[in-house]
């Protein structure tokens, strides 16, 4: 998968992605990473990339120009099956799994990283298929937005994990969060490993994390199961927990 960053700290973007997952990924050619900097292509000598905003008001914002010639060059050195153009701002539809399964099944994505306070729209209306948010707060610029991105969707690029099962038995896969994991010691501070983990039955292990997640998912995130049709296991959990009075709320079952 080829993937560019229009970032102003092109330095702070290749410096994170150095290391784990996805700095293999990229070692190994799974992950081509193009870094752009706006300010090569600013076009005065004090390579300016921001003015003032029309109407007033505080701080500066990135102009169009040098950001449309920007992509442009990525678009030629993207792979020439058309380039998903994403721009990391609060004001964006909110990243989630799912949507990194998507972008990881794309050949190419283009992440432009704002800083400021805003990009020029026009720049924005005609360069930019979809702005993504990372969450309801405000970060100072959008690599870290940017990051994120790259190392949700890097990993589940095939070649990426050395242990590619591990996809999809973890948080969200299946639209639940992960079961409680365990290693050595058998006893830490006095408190031991449930038992059914050392008992070697494989089926009873299957069971237990599957209802170890539906629990976990209903006391901290039940919107995730609130928003979707329940399966019979998810609903005698919930019953189950509902019955030993764990619940403060009625299930919806
Ligand atoms: N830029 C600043 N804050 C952001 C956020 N929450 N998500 C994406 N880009 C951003």
């Amino acid at each position: 998968m080829w993937i560019g960053v229009i970032t102003i700290f092109p330095e702070l973007v290749q410096a994170a992605l150095n290391e784990g997952v996805v700095g293999r990924a990229i070692r190994s050619g799974s992950i081509c990473l193009e870094l752009i900097n706006p300010r090569d292509f600013a076009q005065d000598s004090a390579k300016t990339i921001d003015d003032r905003p029309f109407g007033g008001g505080p701080g500066m914002v990135m102009m169009a120009e040098p950001l449309a010639d920007c992509v442009r060059h990525a678009r030629t050195l993207a792979s020439n099956k058309g380039t998903t153009t994403v721009m990391l701002s609060p004001q964006g539809e909110t990243f989630d799994q799912s949507m990194a399964r998507k972008l990881s099944e794309i050949d190419s994505l283009l992440l432009i990283a704002g800083r400021y306070e805003g990009v020029d729209e026009r720049f924005v209306e005609r360069y930019v298929d979809r702005e993504v948010s990372i969450g309801d707060y405000v970060l100072s610029g959008g690599e870290l937005p940017a990051l994120v991105i790259i190392d949700a969707v890097g990993r589940l690029i095939s070649g990426t994990l050395s242990n590619p099962e591990s996809v999809g038995t973890e948080s969200y896969s299946d639209g639940l969060l992960d079961y409680p994991q365990f290693t050595r010691p058998r006893c830490f501070e006095g408190s031991s490993v449930p038992d059914v983990l050392l008992s070697g039955d494989h089926k009873a292990i299957e069971t237990w994390r599957h209802n170890e997640a539906i629990k976990r998912t209903w006391e901290r995130r039940p919107d995730l199961l609130l928003s979707r049709r329940w399966t019979e296991s998810e609903q005698a959990v919930v019953r189950a927990l509902h019955q030993t009075d764990k619940m403060s709320d009625e299930p919806t079952v």
